[in-house]
């Protein structure tokens, strides 16, 4: 069977819809290894049986490199994973994450005179040094004025190079490079005394966690997995910009959500349903077997469509509508919403930072519904679905902006 790689890099997240049609799963050829594609529910079951697959050297190289780093929680199974998850989740418990929604709310109320000031807003430039700042300082992670701009960089291009050729990839790589530099420093300083991060924060957390076997966390991986704090929470502008995409294309939802008639909280699960992100998730078969008639050899690599999932047509009723109602009531099968990862996210390699995700984009959809008001000017906000990660061609440009209401967390609605 031929490497079908350059088919992925051109057809980007449509990807598996062209390899695949309506299958639930599909053997190709991907970096030249035999790959599983797999989609929907049932094959989300699947590809998240701990008997079935694991993820130790799942992830192809480009993207460890870049967007992972190497030694992540990502890339651990069976105990190894759990203890580390459970190190990663207690950071991200109710309490922390209230604390960090309350400073980036700060932050964006901070941010907003600025904005009536200017003549063109740059959603996609403003919102990461907003969150930046906002995380580094609820991580204790120490952000100099003078390095917001050179740090949010280096968290953006990791995020922005996995797949990709050229010089968006070389940045991307450079960019883990020097951002582990600077945080394997800061480990290291921690642990032999000359900083002291506040008690409880993640700087303090990662730097003193221990291994099952009770070794010190290595200080590189202690610095990956910072960076997955820290990048995560700056790759969320993308799900905003998504938010304000939507907000603009229907008013009579912004109109519902001004009369408290639409939780936000929906809107947001919606845009993480409809908008594309992480097009796929890697694992490898740890066993061979045959399912749907098709045999899965020990090694395969699977991938299983985040994408197609979150648009099967078996699952969503009129998929590629944008309905927040759709999440009305009950959360759906956590093998069908799939945006950032599917199954359980303590036991298995869910998204650590997913209720974080939903609780930022809340805020996040309230601000541009109820506290702001702008002109959304002529600008291409086309979306391609080539290039991943994507977003609006514009990057959301907004004008005429003015504040209303404060920037306000509301925590009761916690999904
Ligand atoms: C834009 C928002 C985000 C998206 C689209 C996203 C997406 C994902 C995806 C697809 C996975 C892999 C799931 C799998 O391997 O099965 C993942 C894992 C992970 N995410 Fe997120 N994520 C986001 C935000 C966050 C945030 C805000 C944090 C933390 C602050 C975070 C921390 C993590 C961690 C630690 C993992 C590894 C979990 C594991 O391997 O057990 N993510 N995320």
């Amino acid at each position: 069977m031929g490497d079908d790689t350059l088919r992925l890099l051109w057809h980007g997240y449509l990807y598996p819809a062209r390899r695949m049609g309506d299958a639930e799963i599909c053997r190709t050829r991907l970096l030249l290894r035999p790959t599983v594609l797999l989609r929907g529910p049932d094959a989300a079951r699947l590809f998240y049986d701990p008997s079935r697959f694991g993820r130790e050297g799942a992830m192809p190289e480009p993207g460890r490199r870049t967007l992972v780093g190497v030694g992540g929680v990502q890339g651990l199974d069976g105990e190894r994973h759990r203890h580390r998850k459970a190190m990663l989740l207690s950071l991200l418990s109710d309490e922390r994450r209230a604390d960090l929604l309350e400073l980036i709310a700060g932050e964006w109320a901070a941010a907003l005179p600025g904005w009536r000031r200017q003549a063109r807003v740059v959603l996609a430039d403003e919102l990461p040094p907003i969150l930046c700042r906002a995380v580094c300082q609820w991580a204790g992670v120490p952000l100099p004025v003078d390095e917001v701009t050179k740090r949010t960089g280096q968290l953006q291009a990791m995020i922005d190079g996995p797949l990709s050729v050229g010089p968006r990839h070389w940045a991307a790589r450079r960019a883990r490079r020097e951002a582990e530099g600077w945080l394997v420093e800061l480990v290291t300083a921690v642990r032999d005394g000359s900083v002291t991060p506040s008690s409880g924060s993640a700087l303090a957390v990662v730097a003193a966690h221990r291994e099952p076997d009770g070794q010190p966390l290595d200080a590189r991986v202690a610095a990956v997995e910072l960076l997955n704090l820290l990048r995560s929470t700056v790759a969320v502008e993308r799900y905003v910009v998504f938010a304000a995409h939507a907000l603009h294309h229907h008013p009579e939802l912004r109109a519902r959500l001004v009369d408290g008639d639409l939780d936000p909280v929906d809107f947001g699960h919606e845009v993480r349903r409809r908008y594309p992100f992480f097009p796929a998730v890697a694992a490898v078969a740890t066993q061979p077997f045959t399912w749907r008639g098709e045999v899965v050899r020990r090694g395969d690599r699977a991938l299983l469509d985040l994408y197609g999932t979150n648009h099967d047509p078996r699952v969503w009723a009129d998929p590629y509508r944008f309905d927040p109602d759709r999440f009305a009531g009950a959360m759906p099968d956590p093998y069908a919403f799939v945006p950032q990862g599917g199954g359980d996210t303590a036991t298995g390699h869910r998204c650590a930072g997913e209720a974080l995700t939903a609780q930022i984009l809340a805020l996040a959809v309230g601000t541009l519904a109820c506290s702001m008001s702008y002109r959304v000017p002529p600008q291409d906000l086309r979306i391609s679905l080539a290039r991943v990660p994507t977003r609006p061609a514009s990057g959301f440009v907004l004008t005429h902006v003015e504040v209303h209401a404060p920037v306000t967390v509301d925590l009761s609605r916690r999904r």
